[in-house]
C-alpha cells in the first residue's frame, strides 16, 4: 500500500490499540476463548518481573483474593498465530538455536545485549517454565533465571521435588531489555515464534508461565494475570498454568502462598510427591 494511503490506517490502528481495542494484526489468532469475556469483580493487575519505575507502577496492585476456577476445568485450545498453526517438521532445540543464529539482529534488543539467552534444561522436560526476558546476570551468563529471581525459581523447583536440569527454563525474549524494562510489543512479536517452536519441540506436559508477559504472549491476551492465575488452559496439547513471577515474589513475599498452591496443582498433574523433608 502507498504510504499516503497506509498512514491514516496505521494511525487509526495505533489509536485503537491505545484504547485497548486491538491488536488487529492478530485477527486470525483470537485470544484464548475463555479470556474473551472478562469475569466481573477481578482486578486487572498484571504483576510481572521487571523493576523499571513505569513497569513497577503497572504491577503494584495487590494480588486478588477471589476464589479461582477449579483447576480440573480444562479449557479449549489456544488458537495460535496463523504462522504457527502448523508445527515445523522434525524441529529441535538445536535447529531453533541455529535459526536464531549467534548474532541475531532481528529486533532492537540486540543493541545492548551481551549474550542471547536461549534456554536451559532437559530438551524432553515434562515441565517448562517460561519467563519474560533475561536480566543483567542472565545476560552475562547466557543462562535464564540465574540472578536473585532465578535463585528463588530454583528453590521453587526443588520444593516440587525436582532439580533445575529436570525441567526446561526459557523466556519470551532471548535478549535482555535495557534497564530490565518490559519487552515491547515488536520485540515480543519478533522473538515469540522461537518460544512457540521451543515448546513444540519439547512437547512438555505442563507449561508454567512466570508472570504476565509470558502468560499474555502464550494465551494471546492483554488481560492481567490476576484474572486467570492458577487456572488451567490447553495450549497446543500441553496444559498451561500462569503464576506470579519470582521477581514479583521478591517484592511481595505474601504472594508466595498463592504461587505454592499453583505449583502444587502442577505437581498433582505431573504426579510429583514434592520435596522429601
Ligand atoms: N526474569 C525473567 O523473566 N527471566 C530471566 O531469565 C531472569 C529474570
Amino acid at each position: 500500500m502507498e504510504p499516503s494511503r497506509s498512514a491514516p490506517l496505521e494511525a487509526w490502528l495505533r489509536y485503537a490499540d491505545d484504547l485497548g481495542l486491538g491488536p488487529f494484526r492478530l485477527d486470525r489468532a483470537p485470544q484464548h476463548p475463555s479470556l474473551l469475556s472478562p469475569r466481573a469483580g477481578r482486578p486487572a493487575e498484571a504483576p510481572s518481573s521487571s523493576s523499571s519505575a513505569s513497569a513497577e507502577a503497572a504491577r503494584s496492585a495487590p494480588p486478588p483474593s477471589g476464589v479461582r476456577a477449579a483447576a480440573s476445568a480444562l479449557l479449549p485450545s489456544v488458537q495460535s498465530p496463523s504462522l504457527f498453526e502448523e508445527r515445523v517438521d522434525n524441529d529441535s532445540l538445536e535447529r531453533i538455536r541455529s535459526d536464531i543464529g549467534p548474532n541475531c539482529t532481528r529486533c532492537k534488543l540486540h543493541r545492548a545485549r551481551k549474550n542471547i539467552v536461549f534456554g536451559v534444561g532437559d530438551p524432553k522436560a515434562e515441565l517448562v517454565f517460561v519467563g519474560e526476558g533475561p536480566g543483567h546476570e542472565e545476560d552475562i551468563q547466557a543462562e535464564p533465571f540465574v540472578g536473585r529471581a532465578g535463585k528463588l525459581l530454583t528453590q521453587m523447583i526443588e520444593a516440587m521435588g525436582l532439580r533445575r536440569p529436570d525441567v526446561y527454563i526459557c523466556n519470551v525474549v532471548k535478549c535482555r531489555p535495557p534497564e530490565n524494562r518490559l519487552p515491547e510489543k515488536d520485540e515480543i512479536a519478533t522473538c515469540s515464534p522461537y518460544l512457540v517452536r521451543q515448546l513444540d519441540a519439547i512437547k512438555p506436559k505442563v507449561i508454567c508461565c512466570l508472570g504476565a508477559c509470558s502468560a499474555q504472549t502464550l494465551l494471546n491476551t492483554t488481560q492481567g494475570i490476576s484474572r486467570y492465575r492458577g487456572e488451567w488452559f490447553d495450549y497446543r496439547g500441553a496444559r498451561l498454568l500462569a503464576t506470579y513471577h519470582p521477581a514479583y515474589l521478591l517484592r511481595n513475599p505474601a504472594a508466595k502462598s498463592e504461587v505454592w498452591k499453583d505449583l502444587q496443582k502442577i505437581m498433582a498433574v505431573l504426579g510429583l510427591p514434592g520435596k522429601r523433608r
